[in-house]
């Protein structure tokens, strides 16, 4: 039976001490999470308002009292918006793609040296739609027959939310695109955003009336939107600025800019500080006169974007896994602020590694309130980066010093400088633990990096029998872009864990069946209605894609990207299952075979066979398989291509494009662009200067193509 919590008196907050206040701490953590989803996505509440209030109050000043305690995932850190959850989820038809970011104005130069290169063409010859890069929620409006059908937010970008009827409460959106000869299908994305002035204002009115105030405009823009009921969105003034497309019946325009002016001629509003530039130099000066700028503009900007103006290049250039080679975002320099290290923790992570995370008295930077602040590993806090530079003129981190963190974008947090003149007498230096915390106490040694020699990072030794890697690796299983199962957060999972309920995944699709035993609704908390809807949505995960599988085995060095790359490369989990397998026994084809699959190297295979080599993962594979109904294969890009499932090779120089290009657009129709010829190479496209290879297609009788040739093949 359960441990299920009957209710006692409890005890003053004020005579607690520090275990009981952790215990109580995690306990109301989980209920009150349970009462928000039920308040919020169910719109169930179980308990009345009052008695909610009290049990946060309680859980505050538990916080308060122990400020260790809080954690940037604490119920108490969650910002105005209410979780998402409540609205349908929306797959777009085109998935909403990020950008890649520009810090240095080098970076700019060789984003647009890598284009020119790409596209074969002479220096500074391309023109770039320059635009602020509004700080804001991107939105994708999907119109049929010229009448707004559906809003959608980005989620995760292939999925986000139905916001459809909240959207139609903003001024700047049309219901129906003005003008004639509209296509069919139209998605027009952009920037939902709030100004600063209605933003202070707000939290002005917000505070009045005793309700959340918001951190920053984009929150408040965040929280406005996701409102249940669309009056309260509509008496939120909210902009939206249209710089973007999805699905397009037909294009109506040959460029960015000229899509942009269309957009304005179909009633929307755009940036009116966009310009078409001509050079790189232009686009250097666009971004310095828009940060100059910034200040004044009564809304916020992080960066400025540029793009590729023509679109039919932008076909061409394509897309490097998620962000398009076409265009960037030029940041702008990241905000400091000055506070004190209160403290030093370590965090195991899911490899085994520690990271050294440094708690902060909380203070704004950028609009943000940062409590925690990794300090990567323990040379960094000595003062020596991974290149064994010396970071901030060589001085130390210690526990007890003011500290300059810096925020840049979304990037985490770092120290950039330690105020030596403000080092109080007492500040203390921090030594490195020299044993695992978890209960097997194991020795901690230093990983080892690409070339075999001893890296910064310190692990833990202890892999799967280390609790903390269980449970790191257990809660990326169920995270949003593994298995994504709902009612199943780290707070549950963690309580699951420490009760020997869920060790490994497999046990978290027998929960079902086990729970004549452990009695889930019993737990405070819980309740008949969430177990039941938790079950529901661990059903629903039985059928899964190949790359989230992939994704939520926990490879080390296979995140997302990577795991899209090895589904797609072997399509099947039985093909990517031998073959892991087999590169773990040091099989040398299939080595070669996973080394030929686009964006995957060295590190990725050692790192698939040092997974499939250890025994133990293999059970945890075979027994979570088992629970499984379907792994499905992995979707390959437009399959009907005469090239689709084939693997080329390109030699020799190329003519009308670049090797580069070629292999990207190979890939897009769905071959596989592999370094090397073996007998599994179905073309080899040969240009002038063709060697080696060549020879080698020859011998194992692959045919040969000539430039030509090859772009009659693709073009069907
Ligand atoms: S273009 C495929 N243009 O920046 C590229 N994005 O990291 C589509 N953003 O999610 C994006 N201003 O929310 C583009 N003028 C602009 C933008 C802009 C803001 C945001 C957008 C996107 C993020 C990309």
């Amino acid at each position: 039976m359960a441990k299920a919590a009957k209710k006692k008196p409890l005890p003053d907050v004020a005579d607690l001490n520090k275990a009981q206040a952790k215990v109580e701490h995690r306990r109301l953590a989980l209920e009150l999470e349970a009462h928000d989803k039920r308040y919020y996505q169910d719109d169930a509440p179980s308990i009345a308002d009052a008695e909610y209030d009290a049990l946060r109050q309680r859980f505050n000043a538990i916080e308060k009292r122990f400020p260790d305690l809080v954690t940037s995932d604490s119920p108490s850190q969650k910002v105005g918006s209410a979780p998402s959850g409540r609205f349908r989820k929306v797959r777009h038809a085109l998935p909403m793609l990020s950008l890649d970011n520009a810090l240095a104005e080098q970076d700019v130069i060789d984003f647009a040296g890598r284009i020119e290169r790409f596209l074969k063409l002479p220096d500074n010859n391309i023109d770039f739609s320059a635009e602020p890069k509004i700080d804001g929620l991107s939105m994708s409006l999907r119109y049929e027959g010229g009448e707004l059908v559906t809003a959608a937010t980005r989620g995760d970008g292939a999925e986000g939310e139905d916001v459809t009827a909240n959207i139609r409460t903003l001024e700047d959106v049309p219901q129906k695109l003005k003008g004639r000869k509209i296509p069919d299908i139209c998605e027009v994305r952009g920037e939902v955003y709030m100004t600063k002035k209605a933003f202070l204002a707000l939290n002005e009115r917000q505070k009045a009336a005793g309700d959340t105030v918001f951190a920053n405009p984009r929150n408040s823009a965040a929280g406005s939107l996701r409102q249940k009921d669309p009056s309260i969105t509509a008496s939120r003034p909210l902009g939206f600025f249209a710089y973007a497309w999805g699905e397009m019946s037909a294009l109506p325009e040959q460029t960015q800019t000229g899509m942009i002016h269309w957009f304005e001629r179909c009633g929307f509003k755009t940036n009116p500080l966009t310009k078409l530039c001509h050079s790189v130099e232009e686009l250097l000066a666009f971004h310095r006169r828009i940060e100059e700028q910034r200040a004044e503009l009564d809304y916020d900007i992080d960066g400025v974007v540029y793009k590729v103006d023509r679109i039919g290049w932008q076909e061409r250039l394509g897309f490097v896994s998620r962000t398009p080679r076409w265009a960037i975002a030029h940041k702008f320099p990241a905000e400091r602020a000055m506070t004190v290290l209160r403290d030093i923790e370590i965090q195991v992570g899911r490899t085994g590694s520690f990271t050294p995370v440094g708690k902060l008295e909380p203070v704004g930077v950028g609009g943000v309130i940062v409590q925690n602040v990794t300090l990567h590993n323990e040379d960094y806090i000595k003062g020596v980066g991974n290149k064994d530079e010396v970071l901030r003129e060589g001085r130390d981190i210690r526990i007890g010093d003011t500290v300059v963190i810096q925020r840049a974008g979304d990037v985490i947090p770092q120290v950039v400088d330690v105020m030596i003149d403000k080092r109080p007498k007492g500040a203390r230096e921090f030594h490195f633990p020299k044993k695992c915390p978890c209960p097997l106490h194991t020795d901690v040694v230093r990983e080892e990096t690409a070339t075999g020699e001893e890296g910064s990072r310190a692990r833990c030794s202890g892999e799967f029998a280390c609790p903390y890697q269980k449970i790191e690796h257990l809660k990326l299983f169920v995270s949003r872009r593994a298995f994504d199962i709902d009612g199943l957060g780290e707070k549950q999972l963690q309580y699951f864990f420490d009760e020997g309920w869920v060790q490994e995944p497999a046990d978290i699709f027998t929960l079902a069946k086990r729970n004549n035993r452990l009695k889930l609704e019993e737990i405070e908390g819980y309740g008949e209605t969430s177990v039941r809807n938790l079950f529901a949505a661990i059903e629903s995960r039985r059928r899964i894609s190949l790359e989230r599988f992939i994704y939520a085995l926990g490879m080390r060095h296979v995140g997302e990207t990577t795991a899209l790359a090895l589904a797609r490369g072997y399509g099947s989990w039985q093909a990517f299952h031998e073959a892991g397998l087999k590169v773990a026994k040091g099989d040398e084809e299939a080595i070669a075979d996973m080394d030929a699959l686009d964006q995957i190297g060295d590190t990725v295979i050692k790192a698939v066979a040092a997974y499939f080599g250890e025994s133990h993962n293999r059970g945890v594979v075979e027994r979570l398989v088992k629970e499984l109904e379907e792994i499905l294969d992995a979707e390959r890009p437009k399959s009907s291509s005469a090239i689709a499932g084939k693997t080329v090779v390109f030699t020799g120089s190329l003519e009308k494009m670049t090797r580069d290009e070629a292999k990207a657009m190979a890939e897009r129709l769905g071959a596989k662009a592999a370094g090397s010829v073996s007998k599994k190479t179905d073309y080899v496209v040969a240009g002038p200067g063709a060697g080696s290879k060549l020879a080698e297609a020859q011998k194992h009788g692959v045919t040969v193509l000539t430039e030509d040739e090859w772009l009659k093949l693709v073009a069907g």
